[in-house]
């Protein structure tokens, strides 16, 4: 199981009680397990360590309250969408209470409101009444029901000065804790971020991969685009209850119950499209379609000629997938596009929203670190007509993946 904390992101949340200074101890060792942690805080928990040991720690800027007054950020909901763990460590059994009945009064449970992240772990601290209190014992059973997971606080001497059950649990049980739920998959996680099925009776096309456009029966104009993205998506719609046809130019490795065409070409993609479309729910075009096909393919393998000579191809337009379906969408047909950017992201994901009628364009800026072709992680901004761009990542393609579902849940429930 080495290595499950690597580059995964930690949303370390820390709350007032008298363990808040052993989470710096902890986020300490998330960071030289590899992985990228961010912390917020309670107002109570500055009390007990400063932000600045927490930020010097993780290296990384501390979302507390003061960010809170006054912001017109919603910096919240980035951070909740980021992770793909939230440690609750130390809880206080207030925020635990507010968690399970989901209050949203300061910055950290906000933050935890607003996250999807797949795996939730808590761990209680405090004083032995507090913890045997029947409320506290209530609010934990709701939120291991949410799906958190608990560490049980150890008995120890504690701040009172006697013995008894309510000290943070050891951090070590902390840091297993985290990496077994991260190691336990990401496509479990997904499958309990959708328990109850929000995609039940819905159809869902995805499209997956980079086309591969004949030249002559041996070669062909591809791009760098694996197919990663669009399979995580197609395994996401799938985990929140859809039927999934999956039409992709790259044979992956995918789930027995989505429905696969393969379409190496965008013409052959784009007849599997239509097809697909006609009794389906909603559109996701992961796939990089070539802008360009050859006129003509060649009926037999090109030959060398002399060295010098040179070799023309004439290529024209292939048609325009997501445009198409964009405009022939029936009533209720929900269409995402992604755009894949190597500058000015915004402003051109924008332009295609509207010129492809899309309801969301997934930007991608495919030159960024931890972006782009054949990785394993992504770096998203979700654009939508008349809202806040949501940006997501950097994470893994699957948690991206449960993230865009997530979105297009909401969109068909408001529609
Ligand atoms: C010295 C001191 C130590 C405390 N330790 C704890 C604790 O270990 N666990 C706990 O649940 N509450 C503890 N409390 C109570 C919390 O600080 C209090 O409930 C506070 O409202 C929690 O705020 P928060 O949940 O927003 O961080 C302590 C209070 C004081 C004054």
């Amino acid at each position: 199981m080495s290595g499950a904390l690597a580059e995964k992101n930690i949303l370390l949340a820390v709350t007032g009680g008298i363990a808040a200074y052993k989470a710096a101890e902890l986020s300490r060792q998330y960071v030289k397990a590899g992985a990228n942690v961010k912390v917020v805080m309670t107002q109570t928990a500055e009390s007990f360590i400063p932000a600045k040991t927490l930020g010097i720690l993780s290296k990384q800027a501390v979302l507390t309250d003061g960010d809170r007054d006054g912001s017109a950020s919603v910096e919240h909901v980035a951070w909740g969408r980021w992770a793909d763990a939230i440690v609750l460590a130390p809880a206080t059994a207030n925020t635990l209470a507010k968690v399970a009945n989901g209050l949203a009064d300061n910055v950290l449970t906000e933050t935890l409101l607003a996250s999807n992240a797949a795996v939730k772990i808590m761990a209680p601290a405090m004083n032995d009444q507090m913890w045997h209190n029947p409320a506290t014992q209530r609010n934990l059973q709701t939120l291991q029901g949410d799906g958190w997971t608990m560490i049980e606080p150890a008995t120890g001497f504690l701040a009172e000065g006697y013995e008894a059950k309510g000290r943070l649990a050891q951090l070590e049980t902390i840091i297993l804790t985290t990496e077994q739920a991260l190691f336990d998959g990401q496509t479990d996680g997904q499958r309990d971020a959708f328990d109850n099925q929000p995609l039940k009776g819905r159809r869902v096309v995805v499209t997956a991969g980079g086309t591969k456009e004949p030249i002559d029966p041996v070669r062909f104009l591809t791009n760098r685009s694996s197919g990663k993205m669009g399979y995580a998506l197609a395994e996401a719609a799938l985990a929140a209850g859809a039927e999934v046809t999956l039409i992709a130019a790259t044979k992956r490795d995918c789930s027995k119950a989505i429905h696969l065409v393969l379409a190496p070409s965008a013409k052959e993609m784009l007849t599997a499209v239509e097809e697909a479309m006609t009794d389906a729910d909603a559109f996701i075009g992961a796939a990089a379609v070539s802008d360009f096909a050859l006129a003509k393919p060649f009926d037999k393998k090109v030959k060398k000629t002399s060295p010098d000579a040179h070799f023309t191809l004439d290529l024209v337009q292939n048609p325009d997938i997501l445009k198409t379906v964009g405009q022939n969408k029936k009533s209720g047909q929900v269409v995402i596009g992604f755009a894949a950017e190597t500058n000015d992201l915004l402003q051109n994901a924008e332009r295609k929203l509207k010129s492809k009628q899309a309801d969301m364009i997934v930007a991608n800026d495919v030159l960024a670190p931890a972006a782009g072709f054949d990785k394993d992680t992504n770096q998203v901004t979700l654009i939508q007509a008349n809202q806040v761009p949501i940006e997501i990542g950097p994470k893994s393609k699957s948690a991206i993946a449960a993230d865009i579902i997530h979105q297009l849940v909401t969109i068909l429930d408001g529609q």
